[in-house]
């Protein structure tokens, strides 16, 4: 399985830092927000990657990445997303790159403190379809939440004013082949976005959906508060670390 981070967009919620570079190449306690993405897949046995961004500072991915070898990387690509039409419409650059195989599609501004790797390997055991992970929130009209009937999942609504749970979609997905037919069959939303949610209620209505809960913290890093929370959360998983004696002080 291959791993597409999606880290295009204006950032706008985090102006005036994102008038001067992209959102993921900010940093979140001791690294760039696109690292925790990258660290993220490669935790989960995923080593062949693509970043998709956009905008006027996409070449500094390059000169922040490289080749990617030195995180760990197999192969690092990369493709450039005209304009900011949504998150499905920057995944569709990604077919070329998946070559007919499965991907883990990550959001540049998720940042976990967990680890992906059962979760994925419960994917690859997966016949066909997709699968999204959950977290419990406090503000989940923030985000894509579900909508839950007899405990399975019914529905999924971007950003509800009244939310029907509190468990959000989280920024983590992952996708058989016929993600990219799906893509082709979508339209803008009111906010003139291809929406990831219109994709994942398209492989639910079809039965072929699958969720878990994820383990450890999450946050998104996309608002001056969010940013903050994750660099907390991150700082303080290094500080158990030291103390755990996981890292060199
Ligand atoms: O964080 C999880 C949430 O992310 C989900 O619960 C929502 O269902 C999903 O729609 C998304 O919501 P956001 O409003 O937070 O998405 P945002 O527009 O901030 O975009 C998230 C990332 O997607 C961003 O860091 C980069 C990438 N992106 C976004 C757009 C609009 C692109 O690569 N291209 C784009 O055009």
């Amino acid at each position: 399985m291959k791993g597409v981070i999606l880290c295009g967009g204006l950032g706008s919620r985090l102006r005036p830092m994102t008038l001067v570079t992209n959102k993921h190449l900010l940093p979140v306690y001791d690294r760039p927000m696109v690292h925790y993405p990258i660290q993220s897949l490669l935790n989960a046995g995923i080593d062949e990657i693509l970043i998709v961004t956009g905008g006027e500072h996409a070449g500094d991915f390059l000169k922040l990445l490289r080749n990617g070898k030195e995180l760990g990387c197999r192969r690092l690509q990369y493709a450039y997303q005209e304009g900011e039409s949504g998150i499905a419409h920057a995944l569709k650059l990604a077919e070329d790159f998946s070559d007919g195989g499965r991907i883990c599609v990550m959001l540049g501004d998720n940042i976990i403190g967990g680890n992906i790797r059962e979760a994925a390997d419960g994917y690859r055991r997966q016949t066909k379809g997709a699968k999204i992970l959950l977290k419990q929130v406090e503000d989940p009209e923030r985000f894509g939440v579900v909508r839950f009937e007899d405990q399975r999942v019914a529905e999924i609504i971007e950003k509800p004013k009244i939310p029907p749970s509190n468990m959000a979609v989280t920024g983590i997905y992952f996708y058989d082949e016929q993600v990219f037919d799906i893509c082709r069959t979508l339209r803008p939303s009111a906010r003139g976005e291809l929406e990831i949610t219109d994709v994942n209620n398209h492989y639910l209505k079809r039965g072929i959906l699958s969720f878990d809960t994820l383990e450890g913290w999450w946050t998104d890093a996309g608002t001056t508060e969010s940013l903050y929370r994750a660099t907390r959360l991150a700082a303080e998983e290094g500080a158990n670390k030291l103390n755990a004696g996981l890292v060199a002080a």
